[in-house]
């Protein structure tokens, strides 16, 4: 998730990026318009018997790739296609933050390394329809204004510079760019607002990061505005061969399956969604806390955030409300205070018996199955809830993380601001 503070950089680059390579038709890798109207992404896992033909077939990653451990744990990706000619950069789905950025060739700070399915650093000399974004453009003002950043400027080169910084300490900046984004075959962006980043510090081997927050310049508002509904959904697979989806524009609506609920502003500060949170369940059973605490804080639904924070006396209860249905099932809770996790007796887990968590939220009731409320630690064999403290994340602050929803379609609804969610949907 992204945070306000800014982080300083000094850019002294010399820099005169030209390009005479001629333009030519780039590809989609996979993305389409659906019957819906929507700009449909498919999200598969590398071990999807899909990918691997497609890989072998045209030698290159020919969709998204999830799940892939050696390019970042617990998170998931999409292929987007940059430049002319177009480049496939595999890229870090991300609804906590705003700007999307891409490693840049000429990386001159900190760079790390890349993964060779995430695609080649963005080389801006080869891409003739590259751009740097000039200091007076409106989107330069904007996302200093939005970032909080004083001044983000190279006088003497007439170029915006962007930096942000994610909740984890990692972060990005660079210089503001435009470049052409190519989606469905002749559908494109010519101009698409991303940060070229020069000074990149990542925990992981994608190529970069997009943003899907609520600013004209992320990459959900770019694409949106080329579709007649503003709304995005996807659903990230728990199971390897399951394939996932990300899609930009209207969705089907007409299921009984999907429930809804308010989506709301997190705040001025973070333009990003979030939902509020009154009330939750264990095995239907009210947890012990005094209903106010909820409303104190919104909740972020983040795709970047693995695990989910709720605040200390929820999380306190929720332990007590977990530990007693398990150790009714023989389970032993381990001794970490933040992480609910617990040994088994060494029978193999029956998931249909450990407990159900049920989150009420303003319209409706998520019901999260055990499968998204635990996972097994392969490490020691233990079982662990995804839900953690506020304080083992960012104080204060309540995050749904992308465990707790995957295999759910989650649907962001920004025009008519509705959260939806379908179970078993990937
Ligand atoms: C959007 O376009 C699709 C077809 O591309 C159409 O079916 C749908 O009714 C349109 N939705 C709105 C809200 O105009
Ligand atoms: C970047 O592209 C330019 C122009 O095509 C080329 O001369 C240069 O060698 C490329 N840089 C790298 C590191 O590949
Ligand atoms: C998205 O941003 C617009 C423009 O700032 C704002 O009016 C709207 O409330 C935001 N919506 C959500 C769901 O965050």
């Amino acid at each position: 998730m992204e945070y306000t503070p800014v982080v300083l950089l000094v850019l002294a680059l010399n820099c005169t990026f030209q390009s005479s390579s001629s333009a030519s038709p780039g590809s989609s890798y996979g993305v389409h318009l659906n019957a819906d109207g929507a700009f449909q992404f498919p999200v598969f896992h590398k071990y999807h018997p899909y990918l691997n033909s497609m890989v072998q077939a045209a030698n290159i990653p020919d969709s998204a790739v999830i799940g892939d451990d050696s390019i970042r744990k617990n998170q998931f990706f999409m292929g987007i296609s940059l430049g002319t000619p177009a480049v496939f950069n595999l890229v870090t789905i991300d609804t906590g933050s705003t700007i999307s950025w891409v490693q840049c060739q000429y990386c001159i700070v900190h760079c790390y390394t890349q993964d060779q399915r995430a695609g080649p650093t963005f080389n801006t000399s080869s891409s003739s329809t590259y751009r740097r974004v000039g200091c007076s453009a409106q989107v330069c003002h904007d996302m200093h204004v939005s970032q909080n950043i004083p001044s983000g400027c190279v006088e003497e080169e007439d170029s915006c510079i962007y930096s942000l910084r994610y909740a984890s300490g990692e972060y990005s900046a660079g210089y503001l760019s435009q470049d052409r984004l190519t989606l469905a075959n002749s559908y494109s962006i010519q101009k698409f607002i991303f940060g070229c980043g020069s000074d990149n510090r990542y925990n992981g081997h994608s190529a970069g990061i997009i943003g899907f927050g609520n600013k004209s310049y992320s990459f959900f508002n770019q694409i949106a505005q080329l579709t007649n509904y503003s709304a995005f959904s996807y659903c990230f697979p728990s199971n390897q061969e399951n394939e996932g989806f990300l899609s930009i524009g209207p969705y089907v609506r007409d299921s009984n399956k999907l429930i809804l609920t308010q989506l709301f502003d997190y705040g001025a500060h973070l333009p990003v969604y979030a939902l509020q949170q009154f009330d939750m369940m264990v095995n239907g059973m009210r947890l012990q806390v005094d209903p106010p605490v909820y409303t104190t804080r919104m909740t972020v639904v983040d795709s970047g955030t693995v695990e989910t924070f709720v605040l200390s006396p929820v999380f306190r209860a929720l332990d007590r409300a977990l530990t007693k249905a398990m150790v009714a099932e023989g389970y032993v809770r381990g001794s970490d205070s933040k992480e609910i996790c617990f040994h088994s007796n060494g029978d193999s887990v029956d998931w249909s018996k450990l407990p159900v968590v049920e989150i009420k939220f303003s319209r409706s009731i998520l019901k999260l199955p055990a499968e998204n409320v635990f996972y097994y630690e392969t490490s020691d064999g233990s079982i662990c809830s995804t839900f953690q403290p506020d304080d083992a994340g960012v104080p204060g602050v309540q995050i749904l993380g992308n465990r707790a929803t995957r295999s759910f379609r989650v649907v962001f609804d920004i025009q008519q601001r509705n959260f939806g969610f379908e179970a078993g949907a990937c």
